[in-house]
């Protein structure tokens, strides 16, 4: 095993496919779109691409309900089109991570629909949960587990003979049926898909709600008081655990490292921590960190724990500040509250989008100087924020409709990316003038001021920020290497300075007031300007040279 390997300090940018690039302007981001951006990548200086699920799929969920694990989904491209993609991002030195669905498929997977033609107790069935209805005639669904997209988490099929059947568990929208996780021939299946990938020159998954694939088999009623969105507390035992240490033997079969990135939604960071262990997924996303409050306290205290739940099990953290679920922090840090929660995405709350990119430009040299792995989420380089105007008829994400519009969903973090040019879809296809309209045509005006293009060079855009600190962390090993502690430094409660390795440090100042750098020997980046005098303003990050 090689004794630093990329993946415990590298930048991750993610793709969201359908509104990166669109390569054969039918408006929809693919493959190609993603290919001829490869350069704008290189120069940012990710060193990684995470791309969302981009296997065939009826988009119930937008791709998270894949209908064949090993195939490309054909608006996206194909697999000389990903074979292409990832030898190309390869030439670039730059990894490329794919994402693996393992608590469920879609309901047109031929193994659901096989399942669907076959017995009540049949081997067909034992893939998913099928159950029995409880009630006078089944009629009720048989526990009172709610789906993470609102509504129960059962829906029932009618048997092939025509009759009111059996019920099956859907943790997500009912085109998701739920693998059952107990089944041997699932585990099989899915080493298949790891190796598929692996071999075709993937470098890594991210697994898609890596805590939730074990059900109790006596399916008990669950407290209906828990939060809606907490993953369910069985997977806390030990059965997971099997599964993520197969999969890790299969990865370190490779010579080259293949990694394992998990995402646990899971916002006490003690619970987080149980879903890392040696031998099993290399690292797991920090969602106690992306839904912490622009806070100093509540920032210091979650970066610590972050640390200290690591350490024992030598996985790097990572830092994540945004994602395709989650209200970009824009438009977070701009709210009077600046936490992130599934169940209340404080949607048209009032928002200083000024204050907020303020935030997040100091937000973005904080998490870029923390030790571990960094994500990246499209867009978040140009400062987008959430557009939260889509009409309704316009709104995609299953969570709208099945929360019968309480819950906006997710589509506003999903915007297609603008490009160049001074009016929507902002060059979004690298086809020329041949554009349909995007698949989601809600780019603000606005963004005019945002396109990439439009900040290309501009010393004070965020694109260039993102630009800098990510050269800094090349050049400068104590930003950019894991294995260099974080040391705090004397400072007041409301300021977050910490060094890293000998010749690094940090500033944020979340005070309201400039506050006076700590000695140092230059100034590398600064989030805003300094204050003529010299000092840190108010919601400003500075990264230093120090002796
Ligand atoms: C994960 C994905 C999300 C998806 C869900 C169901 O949370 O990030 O986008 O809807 O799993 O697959
Ligand atoms: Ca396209």
């Amino acid at each position: 095993m090689l004794a630093d390997p990329w993946w415990r300090d590298a930048v991750t940018y993610q793709v969201y496919v359908r509104s990166f690039a669109d390569g054969n302007g039918d408006g929809i981001g693919d493959l190609r779109g993603i290919r001829e951006k490869l350069g704008y990548l290189a120069e940012l200086g990710v060193n990684a691409i995470w791309l969302n699920p981009c296997f065939p799929s009826p988009m119930a969920d937008a791709g998270y309900d894949i209908a064949d694990y090993r195939e490309i989904e054909p608006s996206f491209g194909t697999l000389d089109e990903m074979d292409a993609l990832i030898a190309g991002a390869h030439e670039r030195g730059i990894r490329v991570l794919l994402d693996i669905v393992p608590n469920h498929c879609s309901d047109r997977h031929p193994r659901f629909q096989e399942a669907l033609r076959a017995e009540p107790r049949s081997a067909q069935r034992s893939w998913f949960w099928f159950r029995p209805g409880r009630g006078p005639g089944g009629d009720l669904p048989p526990n009172n587990w709610q789906s993470y997209f609102g509504g129960p988490a059962w829906t029932r099929v009618t048997e092939p003979d025509g009759t009111p059947g059996q019920w099956y568990l859907h943790l997500f929208a009912p085109e998701q049926p739920d693998f059952n996780w107990e089944n041997p021939e699932v585990r099989a299946d899915f080493v298949k898909t790891l190796r598929f990938w692996f071999d075709r020159g993937a470098d890594g998954f991210r697994i898609d709600s890596a805590a939730v694939l074990m059900k109790d088999p006596l399916l008990p009623d669950l407290d209906p008081d828990a939060g809606p969105c907490e993953p369910h507390p069985y997977n806390d035992r030990d059965g997971i655990h099997e599964i993520y240490q197969e999969w890790r033997a299969v990865a370190d079969s490779y010579d080259e490292p293949r990694v394992l990135f998990g995402e646990v939604w899971i916002a006490d960071p003690q619970r987080f921590a149980k879903y890392l262990r040696p031998q099993e997924m290399h690292a797991a996303f920090n969602f106690p960190f992306l839904r912490c409050a622009w806070d100093p306290r509540a920032l210091r205290a979650v970066i610590d724990q972050t640390v200290v739940f690591h350490r024992p099990v030598g996985a790097p953290a990572t830092w994540v500040l945004s994602n395709h679920d989650v209200t970009r922090h824009v438009t977070r840090y701009g709210r009077a509250d600046t936490t992130f929660d599934f169940d209340d995405r404080g949607h048209g709350r009032p928002v200083d989008l000024e204050l907020g990119t303020r935030r997040s430009r100091a937000a973005a040299l904080l998490y870029l100087a923390l030790p571990g792995g960094a994500y990246l989420y499209q867009g978040e380089e140009l400062g987008l924020w959430e557009v939260e105007d889509i009409p309704a008829e316009l709104r995609q994400d299953p969570m709208w409709e099945r929360t019968d519009g309480v819950n906006p969903g997710r589509d506003g973090c999903r915007v297609p990316l603008p490009w160049s040019g001074a009016r929507p879809p902002f060059g979004f296809s690298t086809a020329g003038d041949r554009q349909a309209e995007p698949w989601l045509p809600t780019q603000p005006v606005a963004w005019t001021e945002y396109t990439v293009q439009a900040q290309l060079d501009d010393p004070d855009s965020m694109l260039e920020l993102y630009r800098s600190a990510l050269a800094l962390r090349r050049t400068e090993p104590g930003f950019g290497s894991e294995r260099d502690p974080l040391r705090w430094m004397d400072s007041a409660e409301e300021v977050l300075s910490f060094r890293r390795g000998d010749t690094a440090a940090c500033v944020v100042n979340l005070s309201a007031e400039p506050i006076a750098l700590p000695p140092h020997e230059a100034v590398l980046l600064t989030s805003s300007p300094l204050t003529d005098g010299g000092l840190l303003p108010s919601d400003c990050a500075a990264w230093l040279k120090v002796g």
